[in-house]
Protein backbone atom coordinates (compact mmCIF):
# COMPACT_ATOMS: atom_id res chain seq x y z
CA UNK A 1 0.00 0.00 0.00
CA UNK A 2 1.11 3.65 -1.08
CA UNK A 3 2.76 5.34 1.81
CA UNK A 4 1.00 9.24 0.93
CA UNK A 5 -2.86 7.50 1.78
CA UNK A 6 -4.37 10.59 3.27
CA UNK A 7 -4.76 10.56 7.03
CA UNK A 8 -8.13 10.03 9.16
CA UNK A 9 -8.83 11.06 12.25
CA UNK A 10 -10.86 9.44 14.62
CA UNK A 11 -11.89 10.55 18.35
CA UNK A 12 -13.48 8.23 20.96
CA UNK A 13 -11.59 5.38 18.75
CA UNK A 14 -11.92 3.05 21.26
CA UNK A 15 -15.64 2.97 21.30
CA UNK A 16 -17.98 0.99 19.16
CA UNK A 17 -18.33 3.16 16.66
CA UNK A 18 -14.92 4.78 16.82
CA UNK A 19 -13.20 1.50 16.46
CA UNK A 20 -15.47 -0.01 13.66
CA UNK A 21 -14.56 3.06 11.67
CA UNK A 22 -10.83 2.79 12.62
CA UNK A 23 -11.13 -0.94 11.35
CA UNK A 24 -13.13 0.23 8.03
CA UNK A 25 -11.18 3.73 7.17
CA UNK A 26 -7.80 1.97 7.75
CA UNK A 27 -8.03 0.04 4.65
CA UNK A 28 -8.13 3.43 2.79
CA UNK A 29 -6.90 5.85 5.14
CA UNK A 30 -3.91 6.08 7.64
CA UNK A 31 -5.09 6.53 11.17
CA UNK A 32 -4.40 9.04 14.15
CA UNK A 33 -6.31 7.96 16.68
CA UNK A 34 -7.80 9.70 20.06
CA UNK A 35 -9.40 8.32 23.37
CA UNK A 36 -10.01 9.28 27.06
CA UNK A 37 -7.31 6.57 28.43
CA UNK A 38 -3.68 6.31 26.79
CA UNK A 39 -3.74 2.16 28.31
CA UNK A 40 -6.41 1.13 26.03
CA UNK A 41 -6.04 3.52 23.37
CA UNK A 42 -2.27 1.60 23.36
CA UNK A 43 -3.77 -1.49 23.05
CA UNK A 44 -6.32 -0.79 20.46
CA UNK A 45 -3.41 1.10 18.21
CA UNK A 46 -1.28 -2.19 18.50
CA UNK A 47 -4.27 -4.45 17.54
CA UNK A 48 -4.84 -2.39 14.56
CA UNK A 49 -1.59 -2.51 13.89
CA UNK A 50 -1.67 -6.11 14.07
CA UNK A 51 -4.14 -6.14 11.97
CA UNK A 52 -2.18 -5.05 8.99
CA UNK A 53 -3.59 -0.82 9.52
CA UNK A 54 -0.90 2.09 9.65
CA UNK A 55 -1.68 3.85 13.01
CA UNK A 56 0.84 7.27 13.27
CA UNK A 57 -1.10 9.10 16.01
CA UNK A 58 -2.30 8.48 18.99
CA UNK A 59 -2.77 11.10 21.63
CA UNK A 60 -4.99 10.07 24.63
CA UNK A 61 -6.58 13.44 26.15
CA UNK A 62 -10.12 14.42 27.04
CA UNK A 63 -11.55 16.40 24.02
CA UNK A 64 -13.26 18.85 26.32
CA UNK A 65 -9.93 20.49 27.29
CA UNK A 66 -8.86 23.53 25.44
CA UNK A 67 -5.56 22.47 24.23
CA UNK A 68 -6.45 18.93 23.19
CA UNK A 69 -8.47 19.21 19.77
CA UNK A 70 -5.67 21.73 18.38
CA UNK A 71 -3.02 18.99 19.89
CA UNK A 72 -4.56 15.90 17.91
CA UNK A 73 -5.31 18.04 14.95
CA UNK A 74 -1.95 19.21 14.75
CA UNK A 75 -0.08 16.12 14.84
CA UNK A 76 -2.37 13.85 12.64
CA UNK A 77 -2.14 17.11 9.53
CA UNK A 78 1.81 16.40 10.35
CA UNK A 79 1.59 12.61 9.38
CA UNK A 80 0.40 14.02 5.78
CA UNK A 81 -2.80 15.06 4.18
CA UNK A 82 -5.76 15.24 6.59
CA UNK A 83 -8.92 13.95 4.73
CA UNK A 84 -10.94 13.73 7.29
CA UNK A 85 -12.61 13.59 11.37
CA UNK A 86 -14.80 10.84 12.48
CA UNK A 87 -15.92 12.27 15.82
CA UNK A 88 -17.20 9.62 17.88
CA UNK A 89 -16.06 10.67 20.82
CA UNK A 90 -19.51 11.37 23.24
CA UNK A 91 -20.80 10.36 26.53
CA UNK A 92 -24.38 9.50 26.93
CA UNK A 93 -26.81 9.73 30.14
CA UNK A 94 -25.87 6.59 31.35
CA UNK A 95 -22.23 7.41 31.53
CA UNK A 96 -21.96 11.18 33.05
CA UNK A 97 -23.56 14.00 34.50
CA UNK A 98 -25.25 16.86 32.48
CA UNK A 99 -22.52 19.10 32.89
CA UNK A 100 -19.65 16.46 31.81
CA UNK A 101 -21.89 15.88 28.39
CA UNK A 102 -22.27 19.43 27.84
CA UNK A 103 -18.64 19.63 27.40
CA UNK A 104 -17.89 16.07 25.87
CA UNK A 105 -20.66 16.51 23.07
CA UNK A 106 -20.95 20.06 22.57
CA UNK A 107 -17.67 22.40 23.79
CA UNK A 108 -15.24 19.69 22.34
CA UNK A 109 -17.19 19.31 19.18
CA UNK A 110 -17.14 23.17 18.80
CA UNK A 111 -13.36 23.03 19.39
CA UNK A 112 -12.17 20.34 16.93
CA UNK A 113 -14.60 21.57 14.32
CA UNK A 114 -12.71 25.21 14.90
CA UNK A 115 -9.23 23.55 14.55
CA UNK A 116 -10.62 21.45 11.17
CA UNK A 117 -11.47 24.29 9.01
CA UNK A 118 -10.97 27.77 9.36
CA UNK A 119 -13.29 29.86 7.93
CA UNK A 120 -13.94 32.78 10.24
CA UNK A 121 -17.03 33.98 12.18
CA UNK A 122 -18.23 36.95 11.01
CA UNK A 123 -20.51 36.93 14.36
CA UNK A 124 -17.18 36.54 16.15
CA UNK A 125 -16.00 33.20 18.72
CA UNK A 126 -18.35 34.14 21.66
CA UNK A 127 -21.36 33.78 18.80
CA UNK A 128 -21.66 30.02 18.96
CA UNK A 129 -21.56 29.57 22.24
CA UNK A 130 -24.18 31.87 22.81
CA UNK A 131 -26.53 31.02 20.31
CA UNK A 132 -26.16 27.00 21.25
CA UNK A 133 -26.66 27.78 25.28
CA UNK A 134 -30.34 29.58 24.00
CA UNK A 135 -31.29 27.51 21.84
CA UNK A 136 -30.60 24.69 24.47
CA UNK A 137 -32.58 27.13 26.84
CA UNK A 138 -35.98 26.79 24.61
CA UNK A 139 -35.27 22.94 24.55
CA UNK A 140 -35.21 22.74 28.39
CA UNK A 141 -38.01 24.95 28.87
CA UNK A 142 -40.11 22.80 26.10
CA UNK A 143 -39.25 19.42 27.76
CA UNK A 144 -40.77 20.73 31.30
CA UNK A 145 -43.69 21.99 29.58
CA UNK A 146 -45.94 18.71 30.16
CA UNK A 147 -44.80 17.22 33.72
CA UNK A 148 -45.49 21.23 34.90
CA UNK A 149 -48.39 21.50 33.53
CA UNK A 150 -49.36 18.19 35.32
CA UNK A 151 -48.90 20.44 38.49
CA UNK A 152 -50.34 23.16 36.81
CA UNK A 153 -47.68 25.12 36.27
CA UNK A 154 -46.70 26.97 32.94
CA UNK A 155 -43.51 27.71 31.65
CA UNK A 156 -42.42 30.06 28.18
CA UNK A 157 -38.68 30.95 26.80
CA UNK A 158 -38.38 34.40 25.56
CA UNK A 159 -36.29 35.22 22.48
CA UNK A 160 -35.95 39.05 22.49
CA UNK A 161 -33.72 40.91 19.35
CA UNK A 162 -31.54 43.95 20.45
CA UNK A 163 -32.94 45.85 23.12
CA UNK A 164 -32.04 48.95 24.96
CA UNK A 165 -30.93 47.34 27.98
CA UNK A 166 -26.83 47.73 29.03
CA UNK A 167 -26.39 44.80 27.62
CA UNK A 168 -28.14 45.45 24.07
CA UNK A 169 -26.09 48.85 24.04
CA UNK A 170 -22.51 47.13 24.97
CA UNK A 171 -23.56 44.96 21.86
CA UNK A 172 -24.41 47.74 19.68
CA UNK A 173 -21.13 49.39 20.04
CA UNK A 174 -18.66 46.96 20.11
CA UNK A 175 -20.12 43.47 18.11
CA UNK A 176 -20.49 44.42 14.04
CA UNK A 177 -23.28 41.69 14.25
CA UNK A 178 -25.18 43.03 16.56
CA UNK A 179 -25.14 46.42 14.69
CA UNK A 180 -25.88 44.74 11.34
CA UNK A 181 -29.05 42.92 13.27
CA UNK A 182 -30.27 46.67 14.92
CA UNK A 183 -30.07 47.74 10.91
CA UNK A 184 -31.95 44.46 9.37
CA UNK A 185 -34.71 44.42 11.96
CA UNK A 186 -37.68 46.48 10.16
CA UNK A 187 -38.56 48.07 13.83
CA UNK A 188 -35.02 48.94 14.96
CA UNK A 189 -33.80 48.63 18.59
CA UNK A 190 -36.03 47.45 20.91
CA UNK A 191 -37.65 48.76 24.22
CA UNK A 192 -37.34 46.92 27.58
CA UNK A 193 -41.26 47.85 28.00
CA UNK A 194 -41.95 45.22 24.77
CA UNK A 195 -39.94 42.80 27.04
CA UNK A 196 -42.13 43.77 29.92
CA UNK A 197 -45.58 44.21 28.18
CA UNK A 198 -44.93 40.42 27.08
CA UNK A 199 -44.21 38.98 30.45
CA UNK A 200 -47.02 40.96 32.39
CA UNK A 201 -49.57 38.89 29.34
CA UNK A 202 -47.49 35.61 29.46
CA UNK A 203 -47.77 35.83 33.72
CA UNK A 204 -51.54 36.56 33.61
CA UNK A 205 -54.33 34.31 33.21
CA UNK A 206 -54.92 35.57 29.71
CA UNK A 207 -51.98 33.60 28.89
CA UNK A 208 -53.39 30.56 30.46
CA UNK A 209 -53.28 27.91 27.83
CA UNK A 210 -49.70 29.31 26.79
CA UNK A 211 -46.55 26.70 27.73
CA UNK A 212 -43.91 25.03 26.71
CA UNK A 213 -43.19 27.56 23.57
CA UNK A 214 -40.54 30.31 23.07
CA UNK A 215 -41.94 33.87 22.13
CA UNK A 216 -39.95 35.43 19.50
CA UNK A 217 -40.03 39.51 20.67
CA UNK A 218 -37.05 40.60 17.83
CA UNK A 219 -39.17 43.51 15.91
CA UNK A 220 -39.28 41.10 12.87
CA UNK A 221 -35.43 39.85 12.56
CA UNK A 222 -36.15 36.96 12.12
CA UNK A 223 -38.74 37.20 9.42
CA UNK A 224 -36.04 39.87 7.59
CA UNK A 225 -33.54 37.45 7.71
CA UNK A 226 -35.00 34.27 6.12
CA UNK A 227 -36.48 37.03 4.08
CA UNK A 228 -33.20 37.90 2.81
CA UNK A 229 -31.29 34.52 2.90
CA UNK A 230 -34.06 33.14 0.70
CA UNK A 231 -34.02 35.86 -1.96
CA UNK A 232 -30.18 35.34 -1.99
CA UNK A 233 -30.99 31.74 -2.73
N1 LIG B 1 -24.57 4.02 20.68
C1 LIG B 1 -25.73 4.62 20.41
O1 LIG B 1 -26.81 4.03 20.48
C2 LIG B 1 -25.73 6.07 19.99
C3 LIG B 1 -26.92 6.65 19.53
C4 LIG B 1 -26.93 7.99 19.12
C5 LIG B 1 -25.75 8.72 19.17
N2 LIG B 1 -24.61 8.13 19.62
C6 LIG B 1 -23.40 8.95 19.64
O2 LIG B 1 -22.42 8.36 18.84
C7 LIG B 1 -21.11 8.66 19.35
C8 LIG B 1 -20.31 7.37 19.58
O3 LIG B 1 -21.02 6.57 20.49
P1 LIG B 1 -20.62 5.08 20.86
O4 LIG B 1 -21.87 4.30 20.94
O5 LIG B 1 -19.50 4.60 20.00
O6 LIG B 1 -20.11 5.34 22.35
P2 LIG B 1 -18.95 4.63 23.18
O7 LIG B 1 -19.20 4.98 24.61
O8 LIG B 1 -18.82 3.22 22.81
O9 LIG B 1 -17.67 5.42 22.66
C9 LIG B 1 -17.46 6.78 22.92
C10 LIG B 1 -15.98 7.00 23.14
O10 LIG B 1 -15.77 8.39 23.34
C11 LIG B 1 -14.81 8.55 24.36
N3 LIG B 1 -15.01 9.84 24.98
C12 LIG B 1 -16.09 10.25 25.69
N4 LIG B 1 -15.93 11.49 26.12
C13 LIG B 1 -14.71 11.89 25.69
C14 LIG B 1 -13.97 13.08 25.83
N5 LIG B 1 -14.44 14.10 26.53
N6 LIG B 1 -12.75 13.15 25.24
C15 LIG B 1 -12.25 12.11 24.54
N7 LIG B 1 -12.93 10.96 24.37
C16 LIG B 1 -14.13 10.85 24.94
C17 LIG B 1 -15.04 7.39 25.33
O11 LIG B 1 -13.90 7.12 26.08
C18 LIG B 1 -15.45 6.28 24.39
O12 LIG B 1 -14.36 5.46 24.03
C19 LIG B 1 -21.35 9.45 20.65
O13 LIG B 1 -21.29 10.85 20.38
C20 LIG B 1 -22.77 9.07 21.01
O14 LIG B 1 -23.41 10.07 21.80
C21 LIG B 1 -24.58 6.85 20.04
Amino acid sequence: MSDNRPVILITGACGGMGQACARLLGHRYRLALTDMDQARLDILADTLADEGHEVLVRIAGDMGDITVPATIVRAARAEGRLAGVVHAAGLSPALAPWDKILMANLVATERLLQQMVRVGDRYGAGSPAYNYSKAAVIRMCERRAAAWARVGRRIVSISPGTMRTPMGVKEAADNPAARAAIVATPFGMGSVLHIANAVDFLLSERAGFITGTDLRIDGGLVPAIRQTRAAEG
